[in-house]
């Protein structure tokens, strides 16, 4: 659907550890349908201290076509996110959305696998609600630095997802931990096609499972954005596209191309 820019009202806006709150508002459009994988782009609040210019682009976490409720899931790290934070509810901000292209979830696939670390998880916690929707089971390794900054284990235990947890403090976050990890679950049950969101290493990794098992696999790729709509071309990056046996560099916008690629396509 077109991206619509809405005034939408906060309803809350939670912390959900020291570094990440839980944005929820509610837009007056009805039936605001969103892909996962696809985002809105926030104009933050000025304020005294911070002046944020550009919008700034977050994933969907949640979109209720029915309610107009719109979730986001947001790390406050600089001047944008940071008056973000300050947000209360009923002021309202304006969103732009829903912007770019989501994940693709084929009708075949019996089961998939997600990767997620920190914030990534926002963005996949939808994608894999959508898949078990499908019928198609869903095996989540969630990322995160230790046991108290895992989020969104809710989301993937609620739809019966198979959900891995592994963390920095034991090291069980290894890549090479999470590829065996990936191998074993493989065996079990072969994995139709696996997604990421955000993490080179993981990105990395999964490009090079995909390529190994002949895996479908698609990536969130997440880059600094100015319009977000396809014109100032500030989010351009190279990918490697194959088309038959030839395989060339060519520049894409991440925020009309993507957010979401072809994993295989993924340059480091
Ligand atoms: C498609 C897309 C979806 C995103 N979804 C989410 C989300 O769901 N939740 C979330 O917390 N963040 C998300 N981000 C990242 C988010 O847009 C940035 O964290 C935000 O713009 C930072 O703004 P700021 O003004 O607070 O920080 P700034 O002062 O602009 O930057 C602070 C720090 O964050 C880094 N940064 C800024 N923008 C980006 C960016 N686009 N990607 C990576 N690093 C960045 C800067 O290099 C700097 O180190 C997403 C980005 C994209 C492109
Ligand atoms: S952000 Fe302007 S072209 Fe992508």
């Amino acid at each position: 659907m077109a991206a619509i820019d809405s005034l939408s009202i906060i309803i809350s806006n939670e912390w959900v550890n020291d570094e990440y709150k839980h944005l929820i508002v509610k837009v007056n459009t009805p039936a605001l349908t969103v892909e996962p994988g696809q985002f809105f782009n926030l104009l933050c609040p000025q304020s005294e201290a911070d002046k944020p210019f550009f919008r700034r682009p977050m994933s969907t976490y949640f979109a209720d076509p029915v309610s107009g409720t719109i979730e986001f899931l947001y790390k406050v790290v600089g001047s944008g996110t940071r008056t973000l934070a300050k947000l209360q509810t009923g002021d309202t901000l304006p969103i732009l959305g829903p912007l770019g292209k989501g994940f693709t979830i084929k009708d075949h696939y019996q089961h998939i696998l997600v990767v997620g670390r920190g914030v990534g998880l926002a963005t996949l916690a939808p994608l894999a609600e959508a898949a078990v929707a499908k019928k198609i089971k869903v095996t989540a390794i969630l990322s995160a630095r230790d046991q108290n900054s895992l989020m969104s284990q809710h989301r993937f235990h609620n739809i019966h997802a198979n959900v891995i947890e592994v963390i920095d403090s034991n090291h069980s976050s290894k890549i090479e931990n999470v590829e065996k990890l990936i191998i074993k679950q493989h065996k079990i049950m072969p994995f139709d096609a696996v997604y990421t969101c955000g993490s080179t290493r993981i990105t990395t990794l999964l490009r090079r499972i995909a390529m190994e098992f002949n895996l479908d696999g698609q990536v969130a790729l997440e880059q600094h954005m100015a319009c977000g709509l396809g014109m100032c071309y500030c989010c351009v990056k190279p990918f490697n596209v194959t088309t038959g046996t030839q395989t060339e560099l060519r520049n894409k916008r991440v925020c009309v191309d993507g957010p979401v690629f072809d994993i295989k396509e993924f340059i480091a």
